[in-house]
Order: structure tokens, then sequence, then C-alpha cells
């Protein structure tokens, strides 16, 4: 049942190409240049003219929904707060009708999620749930939804739901954008080429990718403790990042903003600290390849997920692994890839149990 893999983590990883590709199936027509999506259709007039959107979820899925404040904001200019689902449930929010909320959940069961979204819902908010499992709690209490079709995941640590989760937000905002006419047809075009793309560049990055990433890990294995560091786009996958390393190797990591690096976190970096920077090309570039040179001036050691032909990142970094150059937008779908890989080795070289984590439940149906 894991199909030839050691792990159902690896299985998972490695399916990502099929499954990225069956959460854009039958929606995305990169020839027409069209997204069909008929929970988007049904309540497009609430989208529109939506006051905000509120996204609320937990975890992994919580990353998903911080990327899809930046791109939902830039391509739809619509207001977006991302939530977690535990303080959204417990601190009277203030929500109207004129409110959209973003359920976004592998499980469907995530008991902090549903509460948070009845408690909306009751307060006239329309909901719209980004659900992996069919027929799931938070998907039947949703006015409207899509689901991600990453299939099963059985490895604790989420890995396939999000990349699907991740593609079917940006289906969404694409839409919601091209709708409301905050997005300009050239940019359309390109992001949706990019995006109908990613299946086949998360397959290069498997091919190309893995024995590499495998020896990093074997360098960085025996490290106390790890900094992922990501500006705009990318920083929410240094946040995932951080979880997957957390999870899968029990080695203490954070996520944080590069440049938020100056404010704190810099003093922990010495010649043991490992700082993952996910630094592929966007437009401003210069800035995260000036805090790669703050760290390495303080010896700490670098790795980097770069974009493809970025040779100034990639000669600064002590280790690099290398993504397909996609627009910034795109970028962060396929920057997530190699990170998992990396947290996978790192966990199976200490000896770990990948697929279940102590103390970790696939769903969390407790508050
Ligand atoms: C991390 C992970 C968790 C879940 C979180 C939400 O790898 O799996 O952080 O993302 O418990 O779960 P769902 O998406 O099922 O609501």
């Amino acid at each position: 049942e894991k199909g030839g893999y050691d792990h159902f983590m690896l299985k998972e990883i490695f399916e990502q190409p099929q499954t990225i590709f069956d959460s854009l199936r039958g929606r995305l027509d990169a020839e027409q240049q069209t997204i069909t999506l008929s929970g988007v259709d049904k309540i497009k007039d609430k989208l529109i003219a939506a006051n905000r959107i509120i996204i609320v979820a937990c975890g992994t899925s919580w990353h998903a929904g911080l990327l899809a404040e930046y791109v939902i904001e830039e391509l739809c200019r619509i207001n977006v707060e991302v939530e977690y689902a535990s303080e959204f449930r417990y601190r009277n929010p203030i929500i109207t009708d004129k409110d959209v909320i973003i359920a976004i959940s592998q499980s469907g069961e995530t008991a902090d999620t549903l509460v948070a979204i009845e408690n909306a819902k009751k307060q006239g908010a329309t909901i719209f749930g980004l659900v992996n499992v069919v027929g799931s709690s938070i998907a039947r209490l949703s006015d409207a939804g899509a689901y991600t079709h990453a299939g099963p995941e059985i490895g604790v640590a989420s890995t396939k739901a999000f990349t699907a989760q991740l593609a079917l937000l940006y289906l969404i905002a694409l839409k919601v954008g091209l709708e409301k006419q905050t997005i300009d047809s050239t940019l359309f075009n390109k992001l949706l080429g990019d995006l109908a793309k990613v299946p086949q560049y998360v397959h290069e990055i498997l091919e190309e990718q893995d024995s590499v990433i495998k020896e990093i890990a074997d360098k960085y294995s025996d490290a106390r403790d790890f900094l992922y560091l990501g500006r705009g786009y990318n920083f929410p996958i240094a946040l995932e990042g951080a979880l997957k390393l957390k999870e899968i190797s029990y080695i203490h990591a954070e996520g944080y903003p590069a440049a938020e690096m100056k404010h704190g976190p810099i003093a922990l970096v010495d010649e043991q600290l490992p700082v993952v920077f996910v630094a592929t090309k966007d437009n401003y570039h210069e800035k995260i390849v000036s805090n790669i040179q703050e760290i390495k001036a303080r010896k700490g050691r670098v790795i980097a997920v770069v974009s493809q032909g970025d040779n100034v990142a990639a000669s600064l970094a002590d280790d690099v692994m290398v993504v397909p150059q996609v627009h910034e937008i795109i970028a962060p779908i396929l920057s997530v890839i190699p990170l998992q890989l990396l947290s996978y080795y790192i966990g199976i070289n200490r000896g770990l149990d990948v697929d279940k984590p102590r103390n970790l439940a696939k769903s969390v149906t407790v508050e």
C-alpha cells in the first residue's frame, strides 16, 4: 500500500505531480484560458461584493491560508484576514453578512475550525469550505466549496494536501480576480500557464533534487535548531518548512520573515545554526540576497532554495536546492517541495517514525 516507498510520507511527497494535477483537472483550461469552479460560481456575487475574506484554519492549512492572503489581496484587491481557528472562535470576532469565510482543512474534521465556522455562519457570514475529505463535517457545514482532490493522506504530517490547497487557492484567486477585473489579462495568462505546468515542474524537482537533498540532510541531521527565512510569497513557506521539520525530526525550528531576523532571531546565529532561506526569484530578490549575506557574515550555515539559473544566491549558500523559475506568485508551491524532502530525510537519519510523529494525530477533533 506504500507503493514501493518506505513510508507514506515519501509516497505522498512523490505523488504530488499527480495530486496537483488532479486538483487542477477539469478546472483549469490553459488553452481556453478559463477556470471552472462551480463552488465559486455559487457564491460569486457574495465574493465580489465581500467586505473582506476571513480565512480560518490550523497548522499547515493555516500556512496555505497565509499565502492565500497575499495572493488574493494582490489579484482580487479584497481585504483578507487569516485567523487561527482556535483563536478566532474564542475572541468574539466582528462578523457580518458581508464577510466570506474560507475554511481550509485537509480532514474537514478539525474541531476548532468547525466550531469557528459554525459561529460565523450564525452571524450571517457565507462559508466556503476548502477540504480534502469528501463529505466531512466542514464540507457539510459550508454554503459552497471545492474539494482539493489530493486523495487520502495517511502520513500525519501534511504534504500533498498542502500543495493541493495551494493549487486550488490559486485557482480561486485567479477566478475571482478575473470576475472583478482586478487582474489584467497578461498576468492572468502568465499565472494560468505557470500553474498548468506545476505538476511537471514538481516532477522535475523530485527527479533532480531528491539525491541532492538526501546529501544535504546528512550534513545537518545533528543540528539542534534551525531557522527558516523567507519574504513575501515565500514567507508562509518558511513557516511551513519549519513546522514540517519540527514534526518529523523533533528538531526545534522557527520560521520568520527574513527581514524580521534583525529584530531578534539574528542573536541565535553562530557557526552551529543552519538557516534555510526560501530565496526563489521575485521582485525584490536583492533583499533576501542581502539577508543571506548577513547570516554568512555571522558564520551561519546557509541552505537555500533558489531558482534555476540564480547564481548569485546559489554562490552565497553552503548548500542549494534548485527549483524551476516561475512567476513569484506561483513559486511557493514549488519551493515547499525540497523542504518536505529535507524534513523527511532528516527524520529518517534520526531514526524516527516519520509517518506517525509522537504526540500528533491526523485529525484533531478535540479543541
Ligand atoms: C501539519 C499538520 C497539521 C494540520 C492541522 C490542521 O503537518 O498536519 O498542522 O495541518 O492539524 O488539520 P486539517 O487541515 O485537517 O484541518
